[in-house]
């Protein structure tokens, strides 16, 4: 295999440990588009093939074992193949996996989900994150019988139409061809964190909604101010605007109840994905029962099919993956794991911070609860809530490492931590041993960036 020019050294070591992943991709590539299954495990020169996940690591199929802060795109706040939640599944498995009909497995974790989570007086579950940010704008379009959609650059709800642009600049064009222009004529996107914008668009009076992921975009990765968000509550409120939070990555990691628990700001919806289901696909809105009474047909058949939106979806609170959703919720309730991630993110944050420090380079470790990320290059203001400069130091964070993220996730890799491109998720089960481990082997890694000549001056 030729070796990449741009990541020269460190590409032919990652090829060279790991044959049998590059075999499987080359046969993969013959049957799937670009041999990848999800565009984020798009990766020079290709992507590792994983065999098992268990706890805190996982183990690829040229048998190196990894620690692993991907853990499910997130989803796997209490680890992976917690027993609890395995044996919930098995439990659940001789009785069936759907039931084609109400379980009372179901209802149960709905009422968990009510329990913790502040905005939800009523649930609705879906099969996936994206899918509950759609039916949250179909609800706040119906509920206000206005149609405009107020979205912030930088934040992702998924991959559906109406929210695909102001992902990446430039922030009109959607983030994938294939969309009609129709779909996006009603979707206004903003800068976050400038109240200013938000009040001048709703002047109009004709905004549905204003949806955003509350810990900041491309989770979290450009944060969102806390006091803006007390603002955006208060504006949205006085223009009869529903606001969304998508929590779709905060929710059960800033606080078992997310964001708007931690900042006592409750929106009318929310939107729940990743860890709700226990590991298993699942969504869920969530929201003020006035809302979303929308989805309450009335027997009206006139009324409904004017007023009231009918929800499909065949997999929608399976009994099998509402079983997941329960043990997990239910070992989660009383806030330990969520606190033990924080408290490990916390201890993965300072000890990059003095790894980069000691090696002389421009980098910082950062990130609220147990949502880590990494950037290069000088600290940006607005990660001190210092929003004089939010527009620029959103563009340079949602930068990460450029063009180093790769090296460094080879570099990362081949020192036995696999990461989401330059960033991650802790668990309750990462051992503080573990965050240790992982930040020398951030140490090394750096020093092979270094010795491969790719960090310049730096
Ligand atoms: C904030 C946010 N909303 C929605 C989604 C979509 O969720 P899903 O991938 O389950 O459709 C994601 C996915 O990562 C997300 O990060």
């Amino acid at each position: 295999m030729a070796s990449s020019p741009v990541l020269g050294s460190l590409a032919d070591a990652y090829a060279r440990a790991n044959p049998r992943s590059h075999e499987l991709y080359k046969r993969q590539q013959e049957v799937v588009p670009l041999g990848i299954t999800h565009s984020t495990r798009l990766f020079e020169p290709f992507p590792l093939f994983i065999r098992a996940c268990r706890g805190a690591r996982k183990w690829d199929v040229d048998g190196h074992e990894y620690l692993d802060y991907w853990l499910g795109h997130g989803s796997f706040l209490l680890g992976h193949a917690h027993p609890v939640v395995n044996e919930a599944i098995a439990a659940q498995l001789p009785d069936g996996m759907h039931a084609g009909g109400e379980t009372e497995i179901g209802l149960r974790w709905a009422e968990l989900v009510r329990d913790l989570v502040p905005a939800a007086e009523s649930v609705r579950f879906t099969s996936s994150g994206g899918e509950a940010t759609q039916l949250a704008l179909r609800v706040a379009r119906a509920y206000t019988g206005r149609t405009k959609a107020i979205k912030f650059r930088h934040h992702f709800h998924g991959w559906h139409d109406a929210v695909a642009p102001g992902v990446y600049p430039p922030w009109e064009v959607p983030m994938a061809p294939g969309i009609a222009p129709g779909a996006l004529a009603d979707t206004i996107v903003l800068p976050g964190n400038e109240i200013g914008a938000v009040r001048a668009a709703l002047a109009g009076g004709d905004v549905a909604l204003v949806i955003l992921e509350p810990g900041g975009g491309f989770s979290d990765t450009v944060p969102t101010d806390f006091g803006y968000l007390a603002e955006l509550r208060q504006l949205t409120r006085e223009a009869g605007a529903i606001l969304i939070f998508d929590e779709v990555v905060t929710g059960f990691r800033y606080a078992v109840g997310g964001v708007q628990e931690l900042t006592g700001v409750t929106p009318d919806l929310a939107t729940l994905g990743k860890v709700v289901g226990g590991g298993l696909p699942a969504g869920a809105l969530v929201g003020r029962a006035e809302v979303m009474a929308v989805l309450d047909t009335t027997g009206d058949r006139g009324r409904d099919r004017r007023e009231r939106i009918p929800q499909y979806g065949t997999w929608n609170a399976m009994p099998v993956v509402a079983a997941a959703g329960v043990a997990a919720l239910g070992l989660i309730a009383d806030g330990e794991p969520t606190r033990i991630a924080n408290e490990r993110a916390d201890q993965l944050r300072d000890g990059l911070n003095e790894v980069f420090a000691a090696a002389g380079l421009a980098a910082v470790a950062y990130g609220r609860s147990s949502i880590w990320k990494t950037y290069l290059g000088e600290r940006p203001r607005l990660l001190d809530g210092d929003l004089s400069a939010a527009a620029a130091d959103g563009e340079r964070l949602a930068q990460g490492w450029g063009a180093l993220g790769e090296p460094l996730r080879q570099a990362l890799l081949l020192e036995g931590v696999d990461v989401m491109r330059t960033q991650g998720f802790t668990s309750a089960v990462h051992t503080e041993a573990e965050i240790d481990a992982t930040v020398e082997a951030f140490a090394r890694a750096i020093a092979r960036l270094r010795a491969a000549g790719l960090l310049g001056e730096r």
